[in-house]
């Protein structure tokens, strides 16, 4: 056969079995039979095992199972499930360390013990149990709401069914990873790309005696809701489990100094390959229970954990070119385009190469054989150029500056903080207009921590992009779904399912709304503080005003988080016609419910300012306190505060003059323990 007539071949076999996918995963009408169907998918692997230029993403070697978003129950879960932030070296194990004691505000001399505990790369799922049964299991989907799979997770062996201890708490949520044991992987690899993709795609089967067949195990490490909480640590915690019938990995252990770490870090890894599942890292906790609470959490992870990767693997390969990527903000960030290589079971063809400084400190060049770097799921790096290999005629990269996108001539900015100019290159896009700069704010608009539109990815904004159907986030919600129904791979089902997901994702909080317009220096925490401040649509509006926005700016200055950065970059925003317009006809079209504040805590409708530093805890954990009490902290001493805490490190003299003369109620650190009422567990 000619290659031409392959592929047609191929196409064909790809169309019928998206075909009996959909009749069976969406439609659950099969009309196909189970032998016929595995024949289909054979066919297709053989194919792309003799040609290997086959393989694209439609291959049922990549695509896991089929899209489950309606497939199962969606239910919210008790308490979050967070995710990780990670480290990659030991300076980052350092940092994270050094933040846990500034924040609890714990000498160095004070030990602090951490469970280690391998990360295996599975899945996560959550398993609760009502008086010893387990009643409910679910994925960890958005990290909110997951879906109920309690049925497939009742074929895993591993996961007790019923546990009658006397210890065993009444409502417990296990949490912990489902995996497939390298061993068992080797025996289905035909279906599937590696072990993980093996867990998810067999834990999303629709029919739990498909689920069964693939032999997935449980290892339990974590817990969300707990009632009554008989355990004071992790490693308790841990203990208890095995005692319930659990399995615990048996690589966990305590450590506490960094050299401990370190070493456990390392052998384990060394281990890596001789443990019979995938692992990507280790992860760290503070064993105590009580300093996690109190060290909380920050957006979507906690302060009290993280993930230790293990080292990254590398491979060889040339530039092709170097390309040029517009961000969100303007960033303009160069990505090597290499000839597509294998690092480590994952096929790399691009490569960030950061900044102008970082391509001319490592001199790369279109051309150049360079030593490629990936390390779990981060964007893989160039790590040095190979000159012996480098073509004479090569030639140094010039670093444009003009925006590809728009031609504004582009800046560096000089950064306040750190009182340098900024290594980034940026198009200034002071008309707020540059193409590529609005495509990104529409993906970060429609991202998970922002309007969180189910199944509306990037590639899909890249696609409707392209047909000119959208370019400002408003045009979201003026869609036509009949003219995409009929859009190359789409069809009716897909276009009605994109219809509910965008109506559903109408209804939004005042923070989420600030975070998803993607104003320049305001994350996810300075948008809550806005919001905080602000509380409802209609006050955040008095924004579009210029006298209004005048004064409201001289107030949010005084809010402790908001700094010049900010209150600069929300003056820009607002000051442009073409943002206003952008904004306000967004919010036209959303129903955006009020920022919800505690309304019970021992700070509610309170302002508190501190000054000095407190003895048995952080400035960062006092603030967290306040607010988790339903009050604000402020920064400059007005009218508005209500009490003034003076710690006993260093305080600002004319802080306190200044609150004497507006007759502010000061505390000083005794009286402030006294209010929180703290002091009991703080000692
Ligand atoms: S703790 C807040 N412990 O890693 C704590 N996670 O990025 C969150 N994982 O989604 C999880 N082994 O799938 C924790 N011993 C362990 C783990 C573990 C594997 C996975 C889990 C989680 C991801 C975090």
């Amino acid at each position: 056969m000619q290659k031409k007539e392959i592929e047609k071949f191929y196409i064909k076999k790809i169309i019928d079995l998206k075909k009996y996918d959909k009749a069976y995963f969406e439609n659950d009408n099969p009309i196909i039979s189970d032998q016929d169907y595995d024949k289909l998918k054979r066919e297709i692997l053989d194919l792309e095992k003799k040609y290997k230029y086959l393989k694209n993403e439609n291959s049922p070697s990549i695509k896991v199972g089929y899209k489950p978003s309606d497939k199962f129950k969606k239910v919210a879960h008790d308490v979050p499930m967070l995710s990780l932030s990670n480290a990659f070296s030991k300076e980052n194990i350092k940092d994270f360390l050094k933040k846990i004691r500034n924040f609890l505000n714990i000498k160095d001399s004070e030990e602090i013990v951490f469970s280690a505990e391998p990360k295996i790369d599975g899945i996560s799922a959550s398993l609760k149990y009502l008086d010893g049964i387990f009643t409910l299991g679910l994925s960890r989907g958005d990290g909110k709401t997951g879906e109920d799979i309690t049925n497939n997770l009742k074929t895993i062996q591993d996961i007790p069914k019923k546990i009658q201890k006397p210890n065993f708490p009444k409502v417990l949520d296990v949490r912990g990873e489902v995996y497939i044991s390298k061993l068992d992987f080797k025996k289905i690899t035909k279906q599937f790309a590696n072990p993980r993709n093996a867990a998810g795609g067999s834990l999303r089967q629709k029919d739990p005696n498909e689920t069964k067949k693939i032999p997935l195990k449980f290892v339990a490490y974590g817990f969300g809701i707990v009632e009554p909480k008989n355990f004071k640590k992790q490693s308790e915690y841990l203990e208890l489990l095995k005692e319930w019938g659990f399995n615990t990995n048996s690589l966990n252990k305590l450590v506490s100094t960094i050299e401990e770490i370190e070493k456990n870090h390392k052998e384990i890894e060394n281990q890596r390959l001789n443990i019979d599942y995938d692992l990507d890292g280790l992860v760290y906790k503070v064993d105590s229970i009580e300093l996690q609470n109190r060290l909380g959490s920050v957006s979507n992870s906690p302060r009290w954990a993280i993930a230790h990767k293990f080292s990254s693997e590398k491979g060889f390969s040339i530039i092709k070119n170097i390309e040029i990527q517009v961000g969100r903000t303007g960033a303009l960030t160069p990505v090597a385009k290499i000839e597509p290589i294998n690092v480590g079971g994952v096929v790399v063809s691009n490569a960030t190469l950061h900044n102008e400084d970082e391509i001319n400190r490592k001199d790369i060049r279109v051309g150049d054989t360079v030593c490629i770097q990936r390390a779990g799921d981060v964007i893989p790096q160039v790590l040095y150029v190979d000159k012996r290999k480098r073509n004479k005629n090569g030639k140094k990269f010039k670093f444009p500056d003009k925006c590809p996108s728009c031609g504004s001539k582009t800046v560096k900015e000089f950064n306040y903080t750190t009182k340098k100019k900024d290594a980034v290159t940026r198009c200034p896009d002071l008309k707020f207009n540059c193409r590529e700069i609005l495509k990104e704010k529409l993906k970060h608009f429609v991202s998970k921590e922002a309007l969180n539109i189910d199944g509306f990815g990037k590639k899909i904004i890249q696609n409707f992009w392209d047909l000119n159907m959208i370019k400002y986030p408003s045009d979201i919600f003026n869609l036509n779904f009949k003219k995409i129904s009929n859009l190359d791979g789409w069809g009716d089902l897909s276009a009605s399912n994109l219809e509910k997901s965008i109506k559903k994702s109408q209804k939004i909080s005042l923070d989420k709304l600030i975070f998803a317009i993607g104003i320049r220096h305001i994350g996810q925490e300075n948008a809550k503080i806005l919001a905080k401040y602000f509380l409802n649509i209609k006050k955040f509006e008095e924004l579009f005003n210029k006298e209004k926005r005048k004064k409201i700016l001289n107030h949010l200055i005084e809010l402790d988080g908001i700094g010049e950065t900010q209150i600069k970059s929300l003056e820009t925003f607002f000051s442009s016609s073409s943002n206003l317009n952008t904004v306000s006809n967004l919010i036209k079209k959303l129903n955006v419910t009020d920022y919800k504040t505690s309304k019970s805590g021992i700070f509610y409708g309170k302002a508190i300012m501190f000054t000095g530093g407190l003895s048995k805890m952080s400035r960062a954990e006092a603030k967290v306190l306040v607010e988790k009490e339903g009050g604000k902290v402020l920064g400059t001493a007005s009218k508005k505060l209500d009490y003034l805490v003076v710690g006993d490190s260093k305080p600002t003299p004319k802080k306190i003059e200044k609150a004497e003369q507006l007759k502010i109620k000061i505390l000083d650190e005794n009286n402030w323990y006294a209010l929180l009422n703290r002091r009991a567990s703080i000692n």
